[in-house]
């Protein structure tokens, strides 16, 4: 079959350095540091420096040397790497948390999807890698501050991304859209939006909340069952742990990061059709004395 390809931008992450590409350097300690390649530019350090043309027209994966002779190695950055090193307004979802998310929300290509707050966009780029060229991609953000940073963000990293729609205000008030496929929450009160995301979520569509305390998550999944349209709420955490190799001490890492956030996902239930009731009871006292007063 003839490979079909249409501008999503992956002619740009292969082949030799380009002028405008960025570049990870990593000395031999592992510290990482990016550059925009620029013909006749230096990159200075303290040890040294390094001319942008030794890098232009070579592949990925070369060792180039300081003007004193140490060696740095350079690659393009991943998008792990470069959304753990670009600047940030609000705390991004981790790449453990994105991957997952993109997994577990069931991104496809040409999906549309709504995502709020968009924070520092690190979500956005993931979702937008999710849904190609051909989804679209809406995301609300009612700091315009934080607006910015997405911004700037998402262009840094994707370049043009005509299928994005960058909204300033709060989802709530601002959602006016319909038959949406997938909407992705990661802010501090997601049950505000459960009645909009209703709304504008198509039969068999897909909610999912990134949210970062237990209080979140109970408080988000008892406000989806009591809308009655979304199926039976389900929730995960994601532990990663890094491991050391070194000869024959083969272990885990001693340090990990030990909590990023909890994901809760539920479907839109065909308009006016309540979800099935649950099969077990929840056990006395369940749903006891409530944590704040309404
Ligand atoms: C944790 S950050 C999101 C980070 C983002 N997912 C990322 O990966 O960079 C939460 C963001 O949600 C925004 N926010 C909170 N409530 C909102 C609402 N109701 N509508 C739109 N944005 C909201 C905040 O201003 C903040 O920027």
């Amino acid at each position: 079959l003839p490979l079909v390809s249409y501008a999503d931008g992956s002619e740009e992450r292969r082949g030799p350095f380009r002028e405008g590409d960025r570049v990870q350097l990593t000395d031999a300690k592992g510290k990482l540091h990016t550059i925009a390649l620029q013909a006749g530019s230096q990159w200075h350090t303290h040890k040294g420096w390094i001319e942008h043309d030794h890098l232009l027209g070579h592949d990925e994966g070369i060792v180039v040397k300081t003007s004193s002779g140490v060696e740095y190695l350079a690659l393009r950055p991943l998008l792990a790497d470069y959304v753990l090193s670009m600047p940030r307004g609000a705390t991004i979802v981790y790449p453990k948390d994105a991957g997952t998310i993109l997994m577990s929300a069931d991104i496809f290509p040409g999906a549309h999807v709504v995502e709020a707050g968009a924070g520092s966009g690190a979500l956005s780029i993931a979702l937008l890698r999710g849904i190609g060229p051909k989804g679209r991609l809406t995301s609300f953000e009612k700091r315009p501050e934080f607006a910015e940073v997405a911004q700037r963000n998402v262009e840094n990293f994707l370049g043009a991304t005509p299928n994005w729609d960058l909204r300033l205000g709060a989802l709530e008030e601002e959602l006016d859209l319909t038959d949406v496929d997938r909407v992705v929450l990661d802010m501090l009160a997601p049950w505000e939006c459960i009645d909009a995301v209703g709304k504008a979520l198509r039969p068999g569509g897909l909610l999912l909340c990134y949210v970062a305390t237990t209080t979140q998550l109970s408080r988000v999944a008892e406000t989806i069952r009591a809308h009655g349209e979304f199926t039976e709420p389900q929730a995960t955490e994601t532990l990663l742990r890094g491991w050391h190799l070194e000869g024959l001490a083969v272990r885990p890492e001693h340090r990990m990061i030990g909590h990023t956030g909890f994901l809760i996902t539920a479907r839109r239930m065909s308009q006016g059709v309540l979800a099935p009731k649950r099969r077990r009871r929840p056990a006395k006292g369940s749903y006891g004395t409530p944590l704040t007063e309404e």
